[in-house]
């Protein structure tokens, strides 16, 4: 036999082997089609994936995720009755409401179709973002047990938990005149910083939240995209409250090197800042929902640019209401800067925060952003536009203090000012310090014997703990035992 026969027999054997091992070990997972939702539950597939799980995913076809990014995966759309205008709706509650109707019964199918089909490898169990609230009634019907992702930090979730007290109690819905009062329940929160959104609607929230929130907690697990060094008194809490093992294996984007991408990223940035010094750019993003109006747009486009640091903006068309992309920029403001300023509609934020010559972040505070940010040392400037990115900001500025909360609105002078503060004056060093020593613990907690490390092997033990009593009930090795 050839050297070469012989290393594709062996290589031949081997992937034999690796499918034999993959064999019986399928998970199905119901990302939620938002991209701060669907990105890390991308990122989870990819991690249970290098597990040796094999990974099918039932999506909508609004903001399906691109299969060909994911070989490796099995994709299985479903119809979410979105009408042109519902799918491009600015109203987010309006449209998770539609999504958690609409998606029922072609959920239904679509999992009952997946589980009896007896050629597949069988299916462990089910991993769906906490806001589809009605799948694991749906599963359980199937007798496929239910682990949910949550994709928000742990403290607002507890907070979420709380909104029946805090209705109760008076705190909501929030009264302008009370905005300052401190949460008893959750310092150093207070009653601004609780998890609200603009809408006309507020029963339909708080039924979406109680929904979400009384699911997850009757379901057989939660994975959090955090970890146990970054929110040890809200997980203490849980492990102790709730009845069902919880799982905080983050940051997830840290376990492999290549990012999932749901947009065209614009690598120009990259280019741009490998012009830059170390520590001089301002990256501005605000996620993938959050909008500005334009006064507020041109009070941060002042406040950057007098800043004199170089800055990274994302703006994404449609960003500013009423805008296609950056069109309400002063005229001569381009001119002002030089190339001081790059706009992009989209950047890799991933490298983005991780090149050297990013030296603070001016985010709205969503979960992602906010782990991301943390996991490579980058201070923020935080303006949270809604929901538990309000949580978050006063998380980074008060309790882990890697950054400041604009809390007058956007206005040039404190944007300006904040800026000044985190990258050049010496009252910013210890904010600084703090981002490099929580950057070292984000970044030790998946090495072997940490935190995340340990509870990723617990996850896994735990989901092929399903399936052996899958096996064994179907072929009545555990009768008189259950
Ligand atoms: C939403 C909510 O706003 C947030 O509060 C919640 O925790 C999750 O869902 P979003 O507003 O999009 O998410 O913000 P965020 O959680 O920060 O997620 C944005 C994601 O898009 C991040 O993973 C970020 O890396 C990515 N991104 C953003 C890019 O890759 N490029 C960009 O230019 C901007």
């Amino acid at each position: 036999m050839s050297g070469q026969a012989l290393t594709q027999s062996s290589m031949e054997n081997s992937r034999g082997t690796r499918l034999q091992q993959r064999k019986g070990r399928r998970l199905v997972l119901f990302p939620l089609p938002l991209k701060g939702h669907l990105n890390p539950m991308l990122e989870l597939a990819n991690i249970l994936h290098s597990k040796g799980f094999s990974i099918t995913i039932i999506h909508t076809h609004f903001n399906a995720p691109n299969s060909d990014d994911y070989p490796h995966f099995t994709f299985h759309p479903i119809s979410d009755g979105l009408s042109e205008g519902e799918a491009s709706t600015g109203d987010i509650l309006h449209l998770l409401l539609l999504l958690t109707v609409n998606c029922v019964e072609p959920f239904r199918d679509c999992l009952a179709r997946l589980l009896s089909n007896v050629s597949e490898e069988p299916v462990a169990c089910l991993v769906a973002d906490a806001i589809w609230h009605f799948s694991r009634l749906v599963a359980d019907s199937l007798k496929l047990p239910t682990i949910v992702l949550r994709t928000s930090s742990a403290s607002s979730f507890l907070v979420f938990g709380a909104f029946p007290l805090l209705r109760e109690k008076g705190y909501l819905p929030i009264q302008d005149s009370r905005l300052e009062e401190p949460l008893q329940e959750f310092p150093p929160l207070r009653i601004k910083d609780l998890p609200a959104i603009n809408t006309c609607e507020l029963e339909a929230f708080y039924q979406l939240v109680a929904a979400m929130v009384n699911e997850s907690k009757a379901s057989s697990g939660i994975i959090w995209n955090s970890f146990e060094d970054l929110e040890q008194s809200a997980l203490a809490t849980m492990h102790q409250d709730f009845h069902i093992p919880i799982f905080p294996i983050g940051p997830f984007h840290k376990y492999s090197p290549t990012s999932t991408t749901l947009s065209i990223q614009d690598h120009s940035s990259i280019a741009w800042l490998d012009t830059q010094a170390p520590n001089s750019v301002v990256y501005v993003s605000f996620g993938s929902i959050a909008g500005l109006d334009e006064t507020d747009f041109i009070e941060m486009a002042w406040g950057l640019a007098n800043s004199k640091q170089p800055f990274l903006w994302v703006v994404r068309p449609g960003f500013i209401r009423g805008s296609e992309w950056f069109e309400p920029l002063p005229s001569g403001f381009l001119e002002t800067i030089g190339g001081r300023g790059h706009i992009v509609k989209w950047a890799p934020q991933h490298e983005v925060l991780a090149h050297p010559a990013v030296g603070a972040f001016c985010t709205h505070s969503g979960w992602n952003s906010t782990l991301e940010s943390i996991s490579e040392g980058v201070p923020m400037i935080c303006l949270p536009c809604f929901s538990d990115q309000k949580v978050n900001a006063r998380y980074v500025s008060q309790v882990w203090r890697v950054g400041v909360q604009l809390e007058n609105g956007l206005k040039r002078g404190e944007i300006e000012g904040a800026i000044r503060r985190l990258m050049v004056e010496k009252s910013g060093q210890e904010i600084r310090d703090r981002c490099i020593a929580l950057k070292e613990k984000a970044n030790l907690c998946l090495k072997q014997g940490g935190s995340s490390y340990q509870t990723l092997e617990d996850l896994i033990s735990y989901i092929s703990s399903f399936f052996f009593r899958f096996q064994a009930t179907s072929s009545g090795l555990l009768d008189g035992l259950l």
